[in-house]
């Protein structure tokens, strides 16, 4: 069964962990993750942005997909399935659709239609049960098409999101989505400390988890981030993979050609790495 992000993040607040977003594209993506996080007893959130929620063919389809995985595989880990990045429009569409948590992204609206918006958002989930993320300052880099200018946000701003009574806020702190620059500054450790002192409880979102060093992501969590995106990094691992797989001539071997075989180191890939960063939040065992 899914279920909502919130208890998963009260408890990773609490603990000093962080639970991993894996941001899914197909069957593969998913059965990957869901095996690694039951491997490892470890609480997951799947991501959807909406770009990856149109390749597989709606919302609908993607909830028929994991609960169909959640029952077939045996998965008793907590899942919870959530949009990333979402419009107000396509987090009513994934409310609808069966989702269990959303992200409504207002970052770009002014702060004040931001928090209409995201009290709209949060009153209509939470009557259903659903976890609300939402975010201030936004996100650099490009995701999917949504390109985000790279803010670091006004705390004070943070605590006007955070008193509505969203279940996880995401804040720009210097981080972007996609590989880092050469010339990153690195996280803003001081304005995260600010943000986790005027909002206390809540458990805090770090995006653009690809490529932050292990000792930034171990502070981060020290500072108050509970929960961590990941998506670039599992797609590099798989492209490489695959392409190796091509290169060494494999799919022209016997019946290497077989979507099931060409597509098995991939796979392996995402497992691993999904294994490396459930192990470096600490949420192994918090199932
Ligand atoms: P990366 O693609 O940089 O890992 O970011 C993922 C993310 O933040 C999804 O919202």
């Amino acid at each position: 069964m899914l279920v909502s992000a919130a208890q998963m993040l009260k408890d990773a607040k609490a603990g000093k962990y962080a639970v991993g977003q894996f941001n899914i594209n197909n069957l593969e993506w998913t059965k990957a993750i869901l095996q690694t996080a039951q491997e490892l007893n470890s609480p997951v959130i799947l991501g959807v942005s909406e770009g990856a929620g149109k390749y597989m063919c709606g919302y609908k389809t993607i909830v028929g997909m994991v609960e169909g995985m959640i029952e077939e595989l045996n998965i008793t880990v907590p899942v919870a399935l959530h949009l990333d990045h979402g419009s107000y429009e396509h987090a009513l569409k994934t409310i609808e659709a069966g989702f269990s948590s959303v992200m409504f992204d207002g970052s770009h609206y002014d702060i004040e239609e931001n928090i209409e918006k995201t009290k709209a958002v949060i009153e209509l989930a939470h009557s259903k049960g659903i976890s609300v993320e939402a975010e201030v300052g936004a996100i650099g880099g490009e995701e999917d098409g949504v390109i985000g200018g790279g803010e670091v946000a006004d705390p004070a701003e943070c605590k006007k999101i955070a008193d509505l009574g969203v279940d996880m806020l995401a804040a720009g702190i210097g981080n972007i989505h996609g590989k880092y620059p050469e010339n990153w500054a690195g996280l803003n450790f001081d304005v995260l400390a600010q943000i986790q002192e005027l909002t206390g409880e809540m458990p805090l979102v770090l995006h653009g988890g690809t490529g932050i060093p292990d000792d930034m992501i171990k502070k981060a969590i020290s500072l108050g981030v509970s929960k961590i995106n990941v998506n670039t990094e599992c797609q590099l691992v798989f492209a490489e993979a695959t392409r190796k797989y091509v290169e060494a001539g494999k799919d022209l071997e016997g019946k290497g050609f077989d979507p099931r075989k060409l597509l098995a180191p991939g796979v392996e890939a995402i497992k691993a790495k999904v294994k490396e960063k459930i192990e470096l939040f600490g949420s192994v065992n918090k199932a």
